[in-house]
């Protein structure tokens, strides 16, 4: 414990030494959401981390997540710095679209109008009108429907089928996934509801259809830790990456929280539903980062002039 204390207080001072603020997702170690909280940054889910960052004054951002936060962070804040613990923080969706085949993919299609989730390299954002997080892909659609607007969207395709059977747009969609949230099982969440029958069941949409289809409340990670908080049940099941536990606890230190079965039927795998590249931000690569100053992210010029305007169209709806 002292050695933590130390290496935290040097992270801190490095921080005020270089004006820094830490934006950290709830994915992500509880010691570093600890001290983002600690020295006044913010921990949050993809919308309010880019909000945040936009809105901060420091001259540098750092970014504990995957590699698209920071490169939101960097698109909204160009003539910042932008930090990560490790850049070699991916993401499944991210990979699995790469920027050519996109391209193609939307040329294939030119009377729909291009929606992409956050979790994309710039470059995807840059082809795309609207960018979305998961708090706020429903409403968007909607609106996109609403006028009269058919859609491509990119690259989850759970969320994307989960948007598009909530707001009946005509969808084509990309056909990627996250390797954590797809591996929850229906029947093994059936079988724990069966033994707690008074917990709800809290659900992040890049699960599967049927995973979904239990679900008491579907949302982004903020939205889910607002469920454990305002819901009456004594105890949840959850659907999501393990981290969000720290902030879940916290905000409800009495209610029963459970991890919902992922990898095999029925099986509760304590290590499984931890997303690989969260898990990469390290204190101690945080420390290396402010020490060196490698880690910095960077988005070609050309590029973050292009994506921005998806980005922005997102934060102006959202208000
Ligand atoms: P949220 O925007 O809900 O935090 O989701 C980000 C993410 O990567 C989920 O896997
Ligand atoms: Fe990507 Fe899934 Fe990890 Fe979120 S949990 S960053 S969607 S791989």
């Amino acid at each position: 414990p002292d050695q933590r204390d130390a290496l935290k207080a040097r992270i801190k001072q490095l921080m005020k030494e270089q004006d820094a603020v830490l934006v950290a997702h709830y994915y992500t170690a509880g010691e570093m959401q600890d001290l983002a909280i600690e020295t006044g940054g913010c921990v949050s889910d993809s919308l309010e981390m880019a909000r945040f960052g936009h809105a901060s004054k420091a001259k540098t951002i750092i970014v504990a997540g995957v590699r698209f936060m920071g490169e939101t962070a960097k698109i909204l804040n160009p003539e910042k710095r932008v930090l990560m613990p490790d850049l070699h923080a991916e993401c499944s969706l991210d990979l699995s679209c790469p920027a050519d085949e996109f391209a193609a993919f939307c040329d294939r299609h030119p009377d729909r109008t291009v929606v992409v989730y956050a979790n994309t390299s710039a470059a995807v954002k840059a082809r795309a009108d609207w960018m979305v997080t998961s708090s706020i892909a429903v409403p968007v659609v909607q609106h996109l429907k609403d006028q009269g607007e058919k859609i491509i969207w990119a690259p989850d395709r759970y969320l994307g089928d989960y948007v598009q059977k909530t707001t009946g747009a005509d969808m084509v969609l990309w056909q990627g996934s996250c390797v954590v949230h797809e591996k929850f099982k229906a029947d093994g969440i059936r079988e724990l509801k069966a033994q707690h029958p008074e917990a709800a069941i809290l659900v992040h949409p890049e699960s599967p259809a049927e995973v979904v289809a239990l679900a008491d409340v579907v949302g982004s990670t903020t939205q889910l830790i607002k469920a454990v908080q305002q819901l009456p049940n004594p105890s949840f099941i959850v659907a999501t990456d393990i981290g969000i536990f720290h902030k879940m606890r916290e905000v409800a230190p009495n209610k029963l929280l459970l991890e919902a079965p992922s990898g095999g039927r029925g099986a509760t795998c304590i290590s499984c539903a931890h997303c690989p590249w969260m898990a990469m931000n390290w204190l101690s690569r945080l420390e290396q980062a402010l020490t060196t100053g490698h880690n910095e992210i960077h988005v070609p010029a050309e590029v973050g002039a292009r994506a921005v305007h998806s980005i922005n169209r997102m934060l102006e709806f959202a208000g």
